[in-house]
């Protein structure tokens, strides 16, 4: 089915803040629309998401060049394009731009149209949505489908909520659990437990851009305890039901030479940090650690990974920007054993699913993951089932749009029956709690 138009339009993500839809018209009753997320503690190398910079307008982060990008540029050179071409349709977009970041045309106007396609391609071809993705990534049609484990933020600080922790994301991931819904219920009973405690201690049970709740701990340490805590109330038992991941988000605490915790009023050197999370996965079940170095800390992430024994996942966000040439690099330094992937670090559809294939290939992890600021319309959770990548990173179970990819990923298990399996969370941390 081919292209009959491509619209767009500036509307607004989950902070407030304008974002790109674009729709795709199959014919003139048949429209698909796609919306990009957007980011808060953003890597240096992502793709450039480009904004007005009219301050009179949304403080300067309006998108309405790139929405006229689209609508004067892409269009007119997609119309007519088989809507089901993904590779050909990004391509196209990929030398429009004809620069390395998407900095002339937008990386948020490009994923817009890249997203909108994906979607069209799904009603073209009268398939669910995660049963496209699996077709377009490639994934054999007689292998089963793969329910990926979440890791569930609880707890936020750093950039998505100032005033709680340095760190920027606690999260709990349930990995004894028997199904996707299960797993959410955990979450859910586990969240709820987190919220009396937060209460009991006085602290206000506001929550954060993710959806975890956004207390003012007096270390980075604590909500750890808090965690374990409400853990226990729900009637879980640590490291076996539920385990632990954090998204320090280090990039955005390193300056100088050095990460600086304000919570403890200290500075540590590389070397202090990767002693400070060994020394909590020691004591706490923590089986994940995205960004626990700066981006350009490549030493750093190797001497974490080594002092974990591979036991902990280590993955790389800002420090691949979902970019092949990163990837590259941190397979050929032994940096990480994950690769988080972000549609809109690097742009488009294509380009995000061959960095799966190059994590997968590798014998790395990859986890599909959400933005801080996001859309009401839910991705990751397509997204993560159709590449069988096996983990989806799609903040708290509360706010909307982020309780949108749950509740998505609920009914696509329901609607697979008996066909799916849960993955299995394949590194087992260093503590036995
Ligand atoms: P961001 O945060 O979307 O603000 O970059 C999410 C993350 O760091 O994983
Ligand atoms: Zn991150």
């Amino acid at each position: 089915m081919d292209i009959f138009q491509i619209t767009a339009q500036e509307l607004l993500d989950s902070r407030g803040n304008p974002t790109v839809e674009a729709t795709v018209h199959l014919d003139r009753y048949t429209r698909v629309s796609g919306m990009v997320p957007s980011g808060a503690s953003t890597g240096k190398y992502e793709a450039v998401e480009l904004r007005d910079n009219e301050p009179q307008r949304y403080r300067g982060k309006g998108v309405l060049k790139a929405v006229r990008n689209i609508n004067g540029i892409i269009a007119p050179a997609l119309i007519g394009h088989d809507v089901t071409d993904q590779r050909g349709i990004d391509q196209k977009m990929i030398e429009l731009d004809g620069t390395e970041n998407k900095s002339h045309l937008g990386a948020n106007a490009i994923l817009a149209v890249s997203i909108a396609c994906l979607r069209a391609g799904a009603v073209a071809r009268r398939m669910q949505f995660y049963e496209y993705v699996a077709d377009v990534f490639g994934k054999p049609a007689r292998e089963p489908f793969t329910m990926p484990i979440p890791l569930i933020n609880v707890l936020n600080g750093g950039k998505h909520a100032i005033g709680s922790s340095d760190f920027q994301e606690y999260m709990i991931v349930p990995i004894g659990a028997p199904t996707f819904a299960e797993a959410t219920r955990w979450a859910a009973e586990t969240f709820h437990e987190l919220k009396g405690i937060i209460r009991e201690r006085g602290w206000p049970t506001t929550v954060g851009d993710e959806g975890g709740y956004a207390p003012p701990v007096e270390s980075n340490e604590e909500p750890l305890k808090l965690i374990m805590q409400a853990l226990e109330r729900a009637g879980h038992t640590p490291g076996e039901d539920i385990a632990i991941a954090l998204d320090p988000a280090a990039s955005e605490l390193y300056k100088d030479g050095k990460y600086h915790l304000t919570k403890e009023g200290m500075s540590l050197t590389s070397a202090e940090m990767v002693d400070l999370f060994v020394d909590w996965a020691g004591r706490y079940p923590i089986i994940s650690i995205e960004d626990g170095l700066d981006e350009e800390d490549w030493d750093g992430f190797a001497l974490l990974k080594d002092k974990t024994q591979n036991k902990v996942q280590i993955v790389g966000d800002d420090l691949f920007a979902t970019n092949p040439q990163r990837v590259r690099i941190g397979i050929e330094k032994n940096v990480a054993n994950c690769v988080l992937i972000k549609a809109n670090q690097i742009g488009t559809i294509t380009e995000t699913l061959d960095t799966v294939h190059l994590a997968l290939d590798n014998g790395l992890t990859a986890i599909v993951s959400h933005r801080s600021g996001e859309t009401e319309m839910p991705f990751e959770a397509d997204f993560g089932v159709g590449t069988g990548v096996g983990q989806v990173k799609i903040g708290s179970v509360s706010r909307s749009e982020r309780v949108a990819e749950y509740n998505e990923l609920m009914r696509i298990e329901r609607h697979l029956g008996g066909r799916s399996i849960l993955a299995h969370f394949p590194f087992t941390g260093v503590a036995k709690a």
